[in-house]
């Protein structure tokens, strides 16, 4: 079965500027895939060359397992960019509508109906789109972009400058949306914890490069190897030194000071270490655990993003 969306080896210049280095990942069907990245990371031009409107310079991307240039292929998917597409002065219903009628479809009522449902938006459909918060806009564009039934969307950002509870309310909507109407849902984003409680898999970019890829919750698991920092209250001996290097499991990384930095492997535990160092006469003043969490990996890509 082809996937939802695969991109491979992707690779795109802008002003002689490398935006995207060497991309590839791989979104499958009923996913709601995560594209996690800071600001400027390149998310919106992979999005751009997904959807036709770019071209790579080089790299292949396949929709459904074909290509995008292909009208049957650009039917399959509805998408929400930056800007949403909507007209202020029409009412939400006659946006709806409108689009409909772009899509050549006819006895839309039905399908309307449904999505305005399903965007939680019955109460309002008639107001102007002027008259909407930022948090309806978004729900409105979802239910234009999904008025054509498509198997994928692609959404750029789609909580970004919506307040604290209209983004519950769209992440809500687009857990209903995969579930319930069996949509593949790929959507980018520059907060870890949104992805964190609505993706499956996600692909982490920063600066033109994918730095991390694959299901959440292997990712998560597979970074559990953090690291051990034992303070010791003396200096140990050169020796003592030596034969810690020598016990792989303990992983001794760095010795700074009194400071002792392991990288314990699977089944090694601190009491394993501390109680080693206690039977070498080694007096302990403080031990502590650093999980290698994707928050904190996230947390330094973000810091190098800044200075
Ligand atoms: N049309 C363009 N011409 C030149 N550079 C661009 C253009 N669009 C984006 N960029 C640059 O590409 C980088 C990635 O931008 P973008 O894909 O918008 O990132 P993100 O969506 O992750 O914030 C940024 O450094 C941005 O300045
Ligand atoms: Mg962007």
């Amino acid at each position: 079965m082809n996937p939802a969306i695969n991109i491979k080896n992707v690779r795109k210049t802008l002003n002689s500027r490398e935006i995207l280095k060497d991309i590839s990942f791989t979104v499958e069907k009923g996913d709601i895939f995560g594209y996690l990245g800071p600001n400027g990371a390149g998310k919106t031009t992979t999005i751009r060359i997904l959807l036709g409107l770019f071209q790579a310079n080089s790299g292949s991307v396949e929709i459904l397992g074909q290509d995008i240039n292909m009208s049957q292929t650009r039917k399959k998917i509805g998408f929400v960019l930056d800007a949403d597409g909507l007209y202020d002065n029409m009412t939400a219903l006659e946006n709806l509508v409108f689009y409909a009628h772009i899509y050549e479809m006819s006895g839309t009522e039905e399908i309307i109906k449904k999505l305005t449902s399903i965007a939680g938006l019955e109460n309002r459909i008639s107001d102007r789109v002027s008259t909407y918060s930022k948090g309806m806009r978004q729900r409105l564009a979802l239910a234009r972009a999904m008025i054509h039934n498509p198997d994928i969307l692609i959404l750029d950002e789609p909580t970004s400058g919506v307040d604290p509870s209209g983004q519950i309310e769209i992440r809500q909507l687009l857990i209903n949306i995969a579930q319930n109407e069996k949509k593949t849902i790929f959507l980018s984003s520059h907060n870890l914890d949104e992805v964190q409680r609505i993706c499956n898999r996600i692909a982490l970019i920063d600066r033109g490069e994918i730095k991390l890829y694959g299901e959440l919750e292997e990712l998560r698991r597979g970074m559990g190897g953090g690291t051990v920092l034992i303070r010791t209250a003396h200096n140990i001996p050169e020796s003592l030194h030596y034969e810690l290097r020598n016990i792989v499991s303990f992983g001794l990384k760095e010795k700074k000071g009194l400071d002792l930095i392991f990288s314990p492997s699977e089944g090694t535990g601190v009491s394993d270490i501390i109680s080693f160092l206690a039977s070498h006469g080694i007096k302990i003043e403080e031990a502590i655990k650093k999980e290698a969490s994707l928050e904190e990996m996230y947390a330094s890509i973000l810091k190098e993003v800044e200075t």
